[in-house]
């Protein structure tokens, strides 16, 4: 079953200290359970199927408040399912999901209304009556401010999907799901495009998580890297290069080249 909702963490659990009871005992005292940190995501024994064939197969997957994450794998191998099931996009599901009210996403293609204006279309969904003002802000903050009043068609690649970011900040959210966010841009646009992001996670704070093809991008911009694979984490790789990254380091090297050969990429054929 999927809720909304954080696990309530109650404060006197936190303070329990050490789960381990000293000596036997004949009567039943309760044990404390391991103490849950509070998460961004959590996600257990997670099961998708379709048709029968269960594309995520009792996953576990825990994000920390704040933490970028970047999730890597072959294509069809159930990365966007996650993704819209953390969501809340799809809840025909099994198991555990717990993510933050506050979640918004922004998918490959930017998804924008043609017959609204850009600024209407960063605030299109919001509850009440938000004011222009909401989206002007969040059009500033990607850098898209002078295409306020633009109309989508007249937007570029780049510009399009700037709004679409725009749009997922306004609800102000304290876990951003990103599929492919870049897929369509042109490589220099990409760049820009993902130094953007990286500026606003470290700005908002929020968790991130990033699908994406590109291990590249991935080592790029995320604290740990997750390869999926037969329906689960099958990998996970811990980041711990300084910002901001620089592709020419050996270390970064050596951690691309790492998750490439998870994904079955020959590093070896691909330099020759
Ligand atoms: N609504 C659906 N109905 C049937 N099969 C689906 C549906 N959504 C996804 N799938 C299947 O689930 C698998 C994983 O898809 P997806 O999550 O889109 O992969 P990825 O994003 O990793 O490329 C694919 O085999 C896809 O065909
Ligand atoms: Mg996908």
């Amino acid at each position: 079953m999927a809720t909304d909702v954080h696990r309530p963490v109650s404060p006197r659990a936190a303070q329990a200290g050490p789960t381990t009871q000293a000596g036997p005992t004949t009567q039943a005292v309760p044990v404390p359970q391991a103490v849950p940190v509070p998460q961004a995501v959590h996600v257990d024994g997670l099961t998708r199927s379709f048709d029968g064939r269960a594309v995520i197969d009792r996953l576990r997957l825990d994000v920390r408040p704040g933490e970028f994450v970047a999730l890597l794998g072959r294509s069809g191998c159930g990365k966007s399912t996650l993704l819209r099931i953390l969501a809340g996009l799809d809840r025909d599901i099994e198991g555990t999901v717990l993510v933050p009210r506050r979640k918004a996403v922004a998918f490959q293609a930017p998804r924008l209304m043609p017959w609204k204006k850009v600024w209407r279309n960063v605030l299109l969904g919001l509850p009440g009556k938000p004011d222009r003002a909401v989206a002007e802000r969040a059009l500033k903050e990607v850098g898209l401010d002078h295409r306020t009043d633009a109309w989508p068609k007249t937007l570029s690649g780049g510009e399009a999907q700037r709004a679409s970011l725009a749009r997922a900040l306004v609800r102000e959210p304290d876990l951003l799901l990103l599929d492919e966010p870049f897929g369509a841009l042109d490589a220099l646009t990409r760049i820009k495009a993902q130094r953007l992001v990286g500026e606003l996670w470290q700005r908002r704070g929020c968790a991130v998580l990033l699908v994406t093809h590109d291990v590249e991008e991935a080592v790029l911009l995320a604290d740990r890297v997750l390869v999926m694979d037969d329906g689960v984490i099958a990998h996970e790789q811990r980041i711990d290069l300084d910002r901001p990254r620089d592709i020419t380091d050996p270390r970064f090297a050596e951690l691309r080249a790492g998750l490439l050969e998870r994904l079955g990429v020959d590093t070896a054929a691909e330099a020759a």
